[in-house]
């Protein structure tokens, strides 16, 4: 019987868990859980005899493979994947996947709450800003930041996206203007969500270049991931505009220091909030059992990311 291992250090909502409970022993399979597990031998012990591993941020990295001598399958339930070591997964001849879109919904919604908070100046009774009317520029126009565009749009916002492999025809088909460099997004938008995904050609690459570029009462959010931000040039420029805020759903390594030196124009939540949702929970939790089970009854690959 296949063993199927959830390994959430950042645990689903139960009712996800139940599901993918479910969906596992309907298949024949068995089901296991290691959740809040604050040690990496924690890890390496559940991951002894397991066949599939569920994982959200979790890092699964050689030490991992190393010690999964029965694993076939990883599967993020999520979008970014940078936290599996796919070279050592590839070497060790497991299949990594992710469940692209199941969560976007809760990042969306989380950015449009953050940038509501940011504009009314962090609900500090003083007079704040709106969103509607505002320039808004999303950066990498994927399933999240789709979804950032169109609620923005809702909200009467002129918004703007910038994607390095969509073409103006995609980008306008939702009503959205295209823009053809990073650089040019930063100029142009007030506001800028960023959505980049963490991969080596993509660190640091929110640069002072950019961000000083802004132009005035500037909001810069990031949902995506912290790597994708050179945090020496976001301390400098933070320092420089003094009219400029940054919120973030992942906290820089810089945290302590940017609380202590932009209070009020500073926020990070305390964990990664963006696919924190029951809904979301139960979309990519849901998608990975199925993946899955699709995986190792029929040797179905859709999703393979390595
Ligand atoms: C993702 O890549 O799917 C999001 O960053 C959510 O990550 P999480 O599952 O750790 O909340």
């Amino acid at each position: 019987m296949a063993k199927i291992l959830i390994a959430t250090e950042k645990p689903f909502a139960p009712v996800a868990v139940n599901g993918i409970r479910e969906i596992i022993e309907k298949a024949g399979f068995e089901l296991t859980l290691l959740e809040k597990y604050t040690e990496k031998s924690q890890l390496l012990n559940a991951v002894a005899d397991v066949d599939a591993i569920i994982v959200r941020s979790d890092i699964v990295d050689n030490e991992v493979f190393d010690a999964a001598k029965n694993l076939k399958i990883v599967v993020r339930a999520g979008a970014g994947y940078d936290n599996v070591d796919c070279a050592a997964a590839t070497a060790h001849n497991v299949c990594v996947m992710n469940t692209p879109g199941q969560n976007s919904n809760a990042v969306a919604e989380l950015c449009i709450g953050m940038l509501i908070y940011g504009l009314r100046g962090m609900f500090n009774g003083a007079s704040g800003n709106e969103l509607k009317g505002k320039k808004v520029g999303i950066l990498a126009y994927g399933h999240i930041g789709k979804l950032v565009a169109e609620y923005c749009k809702a909200f009467g916002c002129e918004v703007y996206a910038y994607h390095p492999r969509r073409t103006d025809e995609q980008i306008q088909a939702d009503g959205v203007i295209p823009v053809h460099s990073q650089q040019e997004l930063f100029e142009k938008c007030q506001i800028v969500s960023v959505h980049t995904p963490s991969r080596p050609e993509n660190k640091g690459c929110v640069n002072y270049e950019c961000m000083s570029k802004m132009p005035a009462k500037a909001i810069i959010l990031n949902s995506a991931r912290k790597e994708v931000f050179n945090e020496e040039d976001l301390v400098r420029i933070m320092k420089e505009r003094t009219d400029m805020k940054y919120l973030t759903d992942i906290q820089p390594a810089c945290h302590d220091k940017m609380c202590e030196l932009f209070e009020g124009r500073y926020y990070a939540t305390p964990k990664k909030m963006g696919a924190q949702t029951a809904e979301a929970n139960i979309n990519a939790g849901l998608a990975a059992a199925e993946q899955i089970v699709k995986f190792i009854k029929n040797g179905d690959e859709t999703f393979r990311v390595n």
